[in-house]
């Protein structure tokens, strides 16, 4: 197979036509709108790094030059690549649109230059280019191991490359709290770090089997909003999730008062669900998180703000005096209507800010709030229960998205892992619109997307092994048109894909491994 056809993910159509252009040091760039600029700017880097050679931006048109042309009538994210002999084209009416065809366009460049130093054949061909959904993302576990942000900037690069556009960023849970707050400071100088870590399996072995070694960090706000702007470039938004009214350990460490029985706690150095939790009969804890979220809404843009909401014991809810109060001065029914009615105040104080609440499928449990969207990992079940009652929703299920189980079922030779068994072939054959939805519920799925919760990764090069090439096919799944999908075809794809991968150091788990 030769290189133009290994784009991935694969584009919604591909025609090859007759002769090749040739790619210099002398081949201009030009972009007839600034809304392109970006995608000049990435091409330009990218381009370097697999060349050696530094394309020059030009404001005038030129044969045999790479022009950006605006055209108003295409969608957000739909582009157009022109390879012919006498020049390339790539048009579309939005940044994120010139940045996907830019993408494809280095995907055509042959690794090689077989026609000599410093220069490279591309086929003449045109590609027009759609995404099946919206919402293409990863989530990326920050908390259980602390990722340091040159490297999130790698792992944003190695998104881009794959056209996904929503990095779900998980900063906060039982284990650490990685955002700068500067109304609490005690967030970073306690709730960031932890004494130790859980070494082994959380179900094998005893329960005092830690490494003694403290663990943390954060990222500061303006290392945040330049991330942000790192991200946006690339046609990435950042949603980022603070989680409530569970997986709070770090914080209740910090401020014990926020709990039901006010403490003590430390920051956890176990994984796991705990039974300490925001107190939701406290109206302290609604203020501490409107005045978090003030703060994360002034560095993150992003139309969705997650909330967490998953795996919420109530346990203490059930014994709390306050939250019993909560629950008879508000007639609600049980501890399921309080979470609910947790949620709904923060989708109450999201919408008012002109943003939108999305939380895991728990949120649905005693009721859904008006304006919220599912995250939906337990399964579809939640997905479809969600879109059925109108709901957006994005497909996360883990038995075909969750990127931490183990890539094979043989188990030799691979990391320790939490679990599962999710093969590259599974994860490509993943369709996110459940067959049990209509046309119209459907319309509510937005997309969906990997997650990458990382327990036992400790390093950044272990979230590169455990994401790729997994992602790679969750991108097609994403991106490209409904089935059938060939696996075999894929793979081929993915082969020359690689050397990609290769050249900006990924460290994903080979093929024949
Ligand atoms: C989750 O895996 N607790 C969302
Ligand atoms: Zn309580």
């Amino acid at each position: 197979m030769s290189q133009f056809s290994s784009i991935i993910p694969r584009p919604l159509e591909l025609e090859v036509g007759q002769g090749n252009f040739q790619i210099s040091r002398d081949t201009p760039l030009i972009a007839d709108t600034p809304v392109a600029q970006d995608a000049i700017a990435w091409f330009v880097g990218e381009f370097y790094s697999q060349s050696g050679i530094s394309l020059r931006q030009s404001g005038e048109g030129a044969s045999g030059a790479i022009t950006m042309r605006l055209q108003s009538d295409l969608a957000p994210e739909n582009y157009v690549l022109s390879i012919r002999p006498e020049g390339v084209e790539i048009r579309a009416s939005e940044a994120s649109g010139f940045f996907y065809g830019a993408v494809s366009l280095l995907q055509c460049v042959p690794f090689e230059s077989p026609i000599g130093v410093g220069e490279w054949q591309l086929p003449t061909l045109e590609i027009r280019d759609a995404p099946r959904f919206g919402w293409r993302g990863l989530m990326l576990d920050s908390v259980r191991h602390f990722q340091p942000l040159s490297w999130v900037k790698k792992f944003i690069d190695v998104m881009a490359l794959h056209k996904f556009n929503v990095l779900h960023w998980h900063l906060t849970d039982d284990q650490g709290w990685r955002v700068e707050i500067d109304k609490y400071p005690v967030l970073t100088s306690v709730s960031a770090w932890r004494k130790q870590s859980r070494v082994g399996h959380e179900l094998n072995g005893g329960d005092d089997d830690f490494d003694g070694r403290p663990h943390g960090g954060f990222y500061s706000k303006q290392q945040l909003r330049d991330v942000v702007a790192y991200a946006a470039a690339r046609g990435i938004t950042i949603v980022p999730e603070i989680e409530m009214p569970g997986h709070a350990t770090s914080v209740i460490a910090a401020y014990p008062d926020l709990s039901c029985t006010g403490g003590p706690f430390e920051v956890s150095p176990k994984w796991g669900i705990f039974d300490d939790v925001f107190c939701a009969g406290n109206d302290d804890v609604f203020r501490f998180l409107e005045d978090v979220l003030n703060e994360v809404l002034e560095i993150f843009p992003s139309q969705f703000i997650h909330v967490g909401g998953d795996e919420c014991h109530k346990t203490r809810w059930k014994e709390c005096p306050k939250c019993q109060a909560r629950i008879k001065a508000e007639g609600l029914a049980d501890e399921n209507e309080l979470q609910s009615w947790f949620v709904r105040h923060f989708d109450t104080f999201l919408s008012a800010k002109g943003r939108r609440l999305i939380g895991w499928d728990e949120i649905l449990e005693g009721g859904l709030a008006q304006n919220a969207a599912v995250m939906s990992w337990r399964g579809e079940e939640g997905g479809v229960a969600a879109a059925k009652a109108g709901h957006d929703v994005v497909m996360a299920p883990h038995q075909q998205t969750y990127l931490d189980y183990y890539q094979t079922s043989n188990r030799d030779g691979e990391p320790l892992s939490i679990g599962g068994d999710l093969p590259l072939s599974k994860v490509y054959a993943y369709e996110p619109i459940p067959q049990s939805l209509s046309a119209d519920e459907a319309k509510h799925v937005l997309g969906g997307q990997g997650q990458l919760w990382t327990e036992y990764m400790l390093r950044p090069e272990s979230v590169e092994y455990m994401a790729f090439p997994r992602a790679c096919a969750l991108a097609e799944a994403l991106w490209s048109s409904v089935q059938p999908r060939d696996f075999d075809e894929f793979l081929s794809r993915l082969e020359i894909h690689l050397r990609l991968l290769d050249r900006m150091n990924v460290n994903y788990r080979p093929l024949n491994k």
